[in-house]
């Protein structure tokens, strides 16, 4: 071998452990040490090396992670120890049968346990022949499965090359789940439905739909992982085989194996427990599927003492969470008109539990989602709660249809109002266009009295519907109209009640600064952000209504589509209407900032009262005497304005009664933050 090419192979073994290495701070241990770039690089530099000399080409090397064209059938491959299932349980009690049942069995015991996460994914076996990886095949019927070692192989966070330990293996086949991320499953869903294709129901069968590709440029282009929970075979040169799963897994650990998050030992079925309730709780936040928590006698002589039935091991069974997926009836579609009039079609579901949560409706978004889904009244449907808690209807199952089945049509007319309905240009949705409708008015109002808007505690969207349909409120305004003899006849209202509602609605007006009235209004694609953004540029309502598009378009984060949303809003004639009769009932804040171009607070008196969360009273002060202010200690009619933090005192009533104007800590800190962001 002459010298150049000696240089060459030792560079593409460098190349390949770095890369390895940099594979497994990246997939394995998220927490990457170089960037993408300096990554892509190496790479690049690899395979080129390989290109030029096909006999640098390493079954070990990273390069092989890209997949290849077909190869016909998978071949059969048999396991060398069966893969046996795991049987389920379904509540603690029969965890403690299970405990008790091993106890029985091995009586002179006293066993630990190790519980981690059941992955909702699919079995597979890896082998690994002096620390390569050399083959890999689903688990099948338990005795023989298919040979998948072209598409294992493209997963990113399994290692080719193990790390080179004291106690590498000679020969080593590990076990472990292939799964989908929750978050990448539903964009390859959302692909897949926007193609017109056949969505996955689960990322159970995502992860296996991925594996079993005859072409393994298919699989490499799917977000997998893998994660190893135990081991089949293994021999060693020296050192002995393990003694426990938890050896198992720090081991795995150390040759680089990405392991399944959260294994730990539990010394009793109470620890058992609080392990379950802790990964339950857990469960809607992890960035993977899980199904229940898989619980393991630790000790390896023990397990072969416990030994397996036909199917499972006795020494391990599964612990099952309450499903996240079922199936129930879509009894009905109906319509549900939004604030903007756009009619949303909804599944009216025969209730279902998921997840512990009651599941009755889910919403279908548009018409064209249910035809792409093949949805009739009456089908048998599959139903989840995925990554978001929000229930959705995953497609019918077409299999159990009958002739009872019928078509949803969208119809002509709005339930609520009967006007006709219309598809504005370029939208996938229908809406009802009549501004008077009272549905439309009814999410106006939820809206405009909820968190984004006014936020007027006690005022739900039941006592909404009701003032609606008593026709006792017409447009936002009337709900500062409303007076106690209004309200009190109402079933189920009360003096008290009443009272509550028409105090918060008074705080509410009295704490409706500008950018919280702007967001109030619902105006399409103005949230709160770009409500506070307006309201650093126009000092009032009327202000705003007058702006042009052209200004509107000069603000930070306000593009064309906004500018002419607002701009139509505000010359819409009701909406001008509405202006007309805030001005009226005095709820027209006018925004302090304007005063001064540096000094908006100069000769301003301010009291603060209560606790602050974020802010010390001497930051306080500074930033308001860095505005031109003057912090004051009590309330007179001098006083201009009063920040209420945490359980205000009497200053607070006092400000009330003299009709100063109130700010919370959080408004406070955004008219600072507004401030200094526009200067
Ligand atoms: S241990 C002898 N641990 O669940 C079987 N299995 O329902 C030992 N699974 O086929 C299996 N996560 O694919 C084990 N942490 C985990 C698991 C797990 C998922 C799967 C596995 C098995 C199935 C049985």
């Amino acid at each position: 071998m002459n010298q150049g090419q000696e240089h060459i192979e030792h560079r593409a073994e460098q190349l390949r452990r770095e890369i390895n290495l940099h594979n497994y701070y990246y997939y394995v241990l998220d927490d990457p040490v170089i960037s993408d770039a300096e990554y892509d690089r190496m790479l690049a530099e690899l395979k080129d090396l390989e290109e030029k000399h096909p006999g640098l080409k390493h079954p070990g090397s990273p390069t092989m992670k890209v997949g290849a064209p077909p190869a016909g059938q998978f071949e059969h491959r048999e396991h060398s120890l069966p893969m046996y299932s795991l049987d389920n349980s379904f509540s603690l009690d029969e965890v403690r049968d299970f405990v008790q049942r091993i106890k029985k069995q091995i009586p002179d015991a006293d066993p630990y346990f190790w519980a981690e996460p059941k992955l909702d994914g699919l079995a597979v076996e890896v082998i690994y022949e002096n620390g390569l990886f050399v083959a890999a095949s689903t688990r099948g019927d338990g005795y023989v499965g298919e040979d998948v070692t072209d598409n294992i192989r493209t997963i990113r966070n399994l290692p080719l090359t193990l790390f080179d330990v004291d106690s590498m293996p000679e020969y080593l086949e590990v076990r472990g789940e292939v799964v989908i991320p929750r978050q990448e499953f539903a964009r390859l869903n959302a692909d897949k439905a926007r193609k017109g294709e056949k969505v996955f129901a689960n990322s159970r069968n995502a992860a296996a739909g991925s594996v079993r590709q005859l072409d393994s440029r298919i699989t490499a282009s799917r977000p997998l992982y893998f994660f190893s929970y135990g081991t089949g075979i293994s021999r060693f040169k020296s050192g002995s085989n393990w003694q426990s799963q938890q050896e198992i897994a720090r081991d795995m650990e150390a040759l680089g194996l990405p392991t399944v998050p959260g294994g730990r030992i539990c010394r009793d079925t109470d620890e058992v427990e609080q392990c379950y309730r802790e990964q339950l709780d857990r469960r809607e936040q992890s960035r993977f599927e899980i199904d229940g928590l898989v619980i393991k006698v630790n000790d390896i002589a023990l397990q072969q003492r416990l030994g397996f039935t036909s199917r499972a091991p006795r020494w391990a069974m599964a612990l099952k969470f309450p499903a996240m997926q079922g199936r129930t009836r879509l009894n009905d579609i109906q319509l549900q008109v939004g604030r903007t009039g756009v009619l949303t079609p909804v599944a009216i579901l025969e209730p279902l539990n998921l997840g512990g949560v009651l599941v009755s409706r889910a919403s279908l978004h548009n018409e064209n989602e249910i035809r792409a889904k093949d949805l009739k009244i009456g089908d048998m449907v599959l139903v989840q709660r995925a990554g978001d808690v929000i229930p959705e209807v995953v497609r019918p199952l077409v299999k159990e249809r009958d002739s009872t089945q019928i078509d949803f049509i969208f119809p002509d007319e709005c339930p609520a109002c009967d006007s006709p309905v219309t598809r504005l240009k370029d939208e996938v949705a229908l809406r009802c266009l009549n501004i008077s409708c009272p549905a439309r008015l009814e999410q106006q109002l939820i809206y405009f009295a909820g968190k984004q808007g006014l936020d007027i505690e006690g005022l739900g969207r039941q006592w909404i519907r009701v003032l609606v349909s008593k026709e006792l409120i017409k447009s936002p305004a009337d709900l500062f109209r409303l007076r106690l003899d209004d309200l009190v006849p109402l079933d189920g209202m009360g003096l008290k009640l009443a009272h509550n509602i028409l105090d918060s609605i008074r705080e509410a007006a009295e704490k409706a600064v500008l950018p919280r009235l702007i967001a109030a209004l619902g105006i399409r694609h103005v949230g709160v952000e770009t409500a506070k953004r307006l309201a650093e540029h126009y000092k009032d309502l009327d202000e705003l209504a007058a702006a042009r598009q052209e200004d509107l378009q000069g603000i930070e984060d306000i593009g064309p589509e906004v500018a002419l949303s607002i701009a139509e809003f505000f010359n819409n004639n009701q909406n001008k209407k509405l202006l007309e009769e805030f001005k009226e009932i005095g709820l027209w804040p006018v925004q302090a900032l304007n005063v001064d171009n540096k000094m908006p607070l100069k000769g301003k008196k301010m009291v603060f009262t209560g606790g602050m969360k974020t802010l010390s009273r001497d930051r306080a002060r500074e930033e308001v005497e860095k505005l031109g202010g003057k912090v004051v200690g009590s309330v007179s009619r001098n006083t201009d304005m009063v920040v209420a933090g945490e359980n205000p005192g009497s200053k607070l009533n006092k400000a009330r009664e003299l009709g100063i104007e109130i700010l919370s800590e959080d408004d406070f800190l955004n008219f600072l933050h507004s401030w200094s962001s526009r200067n």
